[in-house]
C-alpha cells in the first residue's frame, strides 16, 4: 500500500496507470529481448522530453511537460525526471544487458526505473514501477534543451507545491443533493487526457438519443484533461480543447442533462493539469459560474504535501466550504481512493460520493472487479447523499465477457454504488446498452431506502448477497467468483433472512418465477443471477 501511495503521489497513475493495480506484469519483452551488450552510458546524455504513444495518458496534452535532464561523466549519469511540477533526481544509473536501471529519489522517494535506448538512440523506453506495484510503460523523445526550454515555458505552471495553512476541522453540513447514487458518464476510461468539447457534446446527445437520460444517467463529467492556465488573477481557465466551457455547461443543461468537473486538492492532477490547492474559493466560484453541478475532487498530487489523516480531511473541507460558499447546488465526490476510512468523514467534509479504491480500468479487468466483492466500503456508512464509490463503469469497454458485465453491473447495483457509465456511447453495442438500461436493475440501485446490501453467506467462490428496498420487497443476487459454473440454492427463511416470498422476479430477465421453498439454479463463471423477492 505504501509503495503504491508513493507512485500514485507523483501521478503514475496518469503515465500508465498504476492507483490500484495488484496485477504483476514483470519487465517487458521489449526489455528482456534487448541486446545482450550493455548500451553505454553516455549514450542517455542530453534532454528527453515524455510524447504519446504506448498509452493515451502518457503525456498530457495542455498539461505539465515531463523530462529527463541526464549526464554522464564516463562512469555514471545523474540527472532529474521533472514529473508533474517537481523533480526527481535521479541516482543508481546502472547499465545492464537489458537497457539501464536506476532510481528516483525525492519526496516521495524510491521509485525504480527501467529505461532502453530505441530507434537509434531517438526514443527511450522507460518502465516505472517494479515487479511488486507493475511496471508502466512509456516513451520519451530525444529533444535539444532548447526544445524542451521551450515546451516548458509555454507550458502551465503550478503554484503552492508546499504545505498551506490548514483549517479547523469543522461540520460542513451536507446537503441532499444526492439522495439516490448519481449516475451518469465519465470521459475517463474512454478518453483518457484527449477529452475535448466535441466528445461531451457528443456524449451528452448519445445519452439523450439512447433513452439513457430517461433511464437516470444524468450527469455528464469531464475528468482530468480540460485544465489550462491561471491567468494573472489566478482564475483557471480551460485548455485549448475547450474554448468555451460555460457554452459546452448550456449545451448540456439544454438536453435536461447535469454537468460534472475534475480537480485536485494538490497543485496538480494525477495526469500533470493545474489543481486547486491554494484556489479552492477561486474556483469554486468558476465551476459555479459556469453552472457545474459535480465536482470530483482527487487527491493526486496533495499526497506530496500532505500525510495525514487530519491534513486529508482539511484539504477536503476546504473545497467543501468553498463550493458551499457558492450557493450552488453542486455535488462533492471525492476522490482519495478510500484512505482513512473516508466513509466514517465524508459527509463531514461535505461529500456526497467517495471512492472505495483505486481505479478499475487498470490492470485485469475481471480482477479489478472481483476485488471489489471485498472492498466496496463500509455499508454502515451509506445512505442518501452518502455513497461508497465502488468506481466507473467498465461495461462496454473491452476486456471482459457478457457474463462478467452483468456480475459488475449487479455488484454496483447491490453495493447501492454511483453507476457511472464510462464507455464510448457513440459506439454501443446494443447489449452493452440493454445491459445498462434494465430499469428493473437501476431500480434496485436507486431504491430510495439507500441501503448498501451485504453478503449474507458465501460456499466457497459463491455467494448471496441481499439488499432490503423501500417497498418492502428485497433484492437477492447469486455470485458465481468462480471459474466453473456453480449450482446454487436459495432457502427461504434460512441463513439468507429472507422469508419465502410471494412473488419472485428474475430481474435481468424480467420474468417472474415460480415461488418454492427454495431456488435452486446454475450460475456461471464469474456470473450472476439478481432476484427479486417480493
Ligand atoms: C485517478 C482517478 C481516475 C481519474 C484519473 C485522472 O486518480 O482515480 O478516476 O480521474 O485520476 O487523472
Amino acid at each position: 500500500m505504501r509503495m503504491r501511495k508513493v507512485l500514485g503521489a507523483i501521478g503514475i497513475a496518469a503515465v500508465g496507470g498504476l492507483i490500484g493495480v495488484t496485477a504483476p506484469m514483470g519487465m517487458s519483452p521489449a526489455v528482456a529481448q534487448a541486446a545482450a551488450t550493455p548500451q553505454p552510458l553516455a549514450s542517455l546524455d542530453g534532454s528527453w522530453l515524455v510524447v504519446p504513444r504506448r498509452t493515451p495518458g502518457s503525456v498530457a496534452i495542455g498539461g505539465i511537460p515531463r523530462s529527463f535532464v541526464l549526464s554522464s561523466d564516463g562512469r555514471t549519469v545523474t540527472g532529474e525526471f521533472r514529473f508533474n511540477g517537481w523533480v526527481y533526481p535521479i541516482a543508481n544509473m546502472v547499465a545492464r544487458p537489458d537497457g539501464f536501471a536506476f532510481d528516483l529519489t525525492g519526496k516521495p522517494p524510491f521509485v525504480k526505473m527501467r529505461a532502453k535506448l530505441s530507434a537509434g538512440g531517438r526514443f527511450l523506453d522507460v518502465w516505472i514501477g517494479d515487479e511488486v506495484v507493475g511496471v508502466a510503460p512509456f516513451l520519451a523523445r530525444r529533444v535539444t534543451p532548447a526544445e524542451l526550454a521551450t515546451v516548458e515555458r509555454d507550458a502551465p505552471r503550478p503554484d503552492n507545491m508546499t504545505k498551506l495553512p490548514l483549517p479547523a476541522l469543522h461540520d460542513v453540513g451536507v446537503k441532499n443533493l444526492a439522495p439516490t447514487p448519481p449516475m451518469g458518464w465519465n470521459s475517463w476510461n474512454v478518453f483518457r487526457e484527449a477529452v475535448d468539447d466535441a466528445a461531451v457534446r457528443a456524449m451528452a446527445d448519445r445519452l439523450v438519443a439512447t433513452g439513457l437520460r430517461d433511464a437516470g444517467y444524468r450527469y455528464v463529467t469531464i475528468d482530468d484533461g480540460w485544465q489550462g492556465k491561471r491567468d494573472a488573477a489566478g482564475v483557471l481557465h480551460p485548455n485549448a480543447k475547450f474554448p468555451d466551457m460555460k457554452g459546452l455547461v448550456d449545451y448540456i443543461h439544454a438536453r435536461g442533462l447535469k454537468v460534472g468537473i475534475y480537480s485536485s486538492p494538490g497543485p496538480v492532477t494525477c495526469t500533470g493539469y493545474i489543481g486547486s490547492h491554494g484556489h479552492e474559493k477561486q474556483d469554486a466560484k468558476t465551476y459555479a459560474a459556469w453552472g457545474v453541478d459535480l465536482l470530483k475532487y482527487d487527491w493526486c498530487s496533495a499526497s506530496n504535501i500532505y500525510d495525514t489523516k487530519t491534513e486529508m480531511q482539511a484539504q477536503y473541507q476546504k473545497m467543501g466550504d468553498a463550493l458551499a460558499e457558492t450557493g450552488r447546488a453542486i455535488v462533492y465526490s471525492l476522490c482519495q481512493y478510500g484512505l482513512f476510512d473516508v466513509g466514517s468523514w465524508g459527509n463531514r467534509v461535505g461529500g456526497h460520493l467517495w471512492r472505495t479504491g483505486g481505479d478499475s480500468i487498470e490492470g485485469d479487468l475481471w480482477h479489478a472487479i472481483d476485488f471489489r466483492f471485498d472492498h466496496n466500503g463500509n455499508a454502515a456508512h451509506a445512505g442518501p447523499s452518502a455513497w461508497n464509490d465502488a468506481d466507473m463503469m467498465l461495461v462496454g469497454i473491452d476486456g471482459l465477457t457478457p457474463e462478467e458485465y452483468r456480475t459488475h453491473y449487479t455488484l454496483w447495483t447491490m453495493a447501492a454504488s454511483p453507476i457511472i457509465l464510462g464507455n464510448d456511447l457513440r459506439t454501443m453495442t446494443p447489449a452493452t446498452k440493454a445491459l445498462v438500461a434494465n430499469r428493473e436493475v437501476i431500480a434496485i440501485d436507486q431504491d430510495p431506502l439507500g441501503i448498501q446490501g451485504r453478503r449474507v453467506s458465501q460456499d466457497g467462490k459463491t455467494e448471496i448477497w441481499t439488499k432490503r428496498l423501500a417497498d418492502g420487497s428485497t433484492a437477492v443476487a447469486l455470485f458465481n467468483r468462480g471459474d466453473a459454473p456453480a449450482a446454487m440454492t436459495v432457502r427461504w427463511g434460512g441463513a439468507v433472512g429472507v422469508a419465502q416470498p410471494k412473488m419472485l422476479r428474475d430481474v435481468w430477465r424480467g420474468a417472474d418465477l415460480p415461488v418454492r421453498p427454495s431456488y435452486t439454479t446454475t450460475v456461471p463463471r464469474h456470473g450472476a443471477i439478481l432476484l427479486r423477492a417480493f
